[in-house]
């Protein structure tokens, strides 16, 4: 197949690209440019770029009509954001055969009721992301499901992976966390550290996207949650930190205004956002519609995250004992 990859040089991108390639499809990748991938590999060789600013041709209408001119049998959509710019490739597409694949996220749930949150679940979106990311699922699923544009919304997790600051077990991103924890150090987590957070290694989002490419008509009008195969509660995820390098967590538990105050401003406000989502999915739609097989547990995405942060000069922890590793619960 020609698939176009529109924001392809990002987390999920970076290992997209190269199964698309690596499966024999002709890819052409879409970015400004401005950033290479996670990951380089020799497969970036065999791959047409296009150096594009999607929301500047969104905002000069533009950008659906040269995605048109691409006649590409799949459109891999990671950068929509708004209703208007979905509706713009929708008006673009139709009438072709070309299958879109459009990447929303887990926060169109808002709060869920009964956990884990099945596709069915009701949509609580809260929050100008999550909002927008539910209207953009119901316009694109309810055009397919009349006929319209082939496309399929694949929800992923907190997307964690080797080479960028994955969410910690405070909730939010700061790198200071992992460190105290694998020093023993004291941390103070918000209310009883029992919200939750979950996570999907972005290769396991990669394979999602590949598997629902190969679907075809059986992902097409549907929606699928693509995360880990359970969330972490903020404690046992700490719990299980501190106990790759050795030692006991060193938790401590405060009312969420206390642990905002000690955690600062632009970190409280991340932690925020998670814990008021506080997610727990389930991934059984995809799992028995796409056939995806998570490589990997929260638990092991965010140890490979840890392992390339110490690595690579980002946090200052001692040698990882033992961490699970992908298969591993
Ligand atoms: N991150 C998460 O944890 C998470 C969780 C759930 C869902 N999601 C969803 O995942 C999608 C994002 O995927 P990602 O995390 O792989 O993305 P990402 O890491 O943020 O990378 C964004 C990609 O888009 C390109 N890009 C950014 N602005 C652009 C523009 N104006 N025009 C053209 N290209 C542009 C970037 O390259 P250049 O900078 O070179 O242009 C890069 O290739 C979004 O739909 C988001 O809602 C993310």
């Amino acid at each position: 197949m020609r698939v176009a990859v529109i924001g392809a040089t990002g987390h999920i991108g970076s290992f997209l690209v190269p199964r698309l390639v690596a499966a024999g499809h002709e890819v052409i990748a879409l970015s400004r440019g401005a950033r290479e991938p996670y990951v380089r590999q020799p497969a970036w060789d065999r791959v047409r770029r296009i150096a594009v600013d999607r929301a500047a041709e969104d905002r000069a209408g533009v950008f659906g009509a040269r995605i048109a001119a691409l006649h590409a049998d799949a459109v891999v959509d990671l950068l929509c954001f708004t209703t208007d710019s979905a509706a713009q490739l929708l008006a673009a597409l139709r009438g072709s055969e070309t299958l879109l694949l459009h990447c929303g996220t887990i926060w169109v749930h808002g709060h869920a009721t009964v956990v884990p949150a099945t596709e069915e679940s009701p949509r609580n979106a809260f929050g100008e992301y999550g909002i927008a990311k539910a209207a953009i699922e119901k316009l694109l699923i309810d055009d397919a499901r009349a006929g319209g544009v082939r496309s399929a919304v694949l929800h992923p997790g907190h997307i964690s992976g080797p080479g960028w600051a994955v969410v910690n077990p405070a909730g939010n991103l700061d790198l200071r966390v992992w460190e105290k924890l694998a020093a023993g150090e004291p941390l103070v987590l918000p209310n009883f550290g029992l919200e939750t957070v979950h996570h999907v290694h972005a290769d396991d989002v990669a394979q999602a996207f590949e598997r629902a490419l190969a679907a075809g008509d059986a992902a097409v009008g549907e929606s699928f949650h693509v995360v880990s195969d359970g969330a972490l509660t903020l404690r046992g995820f700490a719990e299980s930190v501190a106990g790759w390098f050795g030692r006991g967590a060193n938790l401590a538990f405060a009312p969420f205004e206390e642990f905002a105050a000690l955690a600062g401003e632009e970190h409280a406000a991340i932690t925020l956002d998670h814990i008021g989502h506080s997610p727990s999915v389930s991934n059984a739609k995809a799992r028995s519609v796409l056939g995806f097989t998570p490589r990997y547990s929260s638990l092991a995405a965010a140890a490979e995250a840890v392992r390339w942060l110490a690595g690579n000069g980002q946090i200052a922890v001692p040698e990882m004992r033992t961490f699970p590793a992908p298969g591993e619960a």
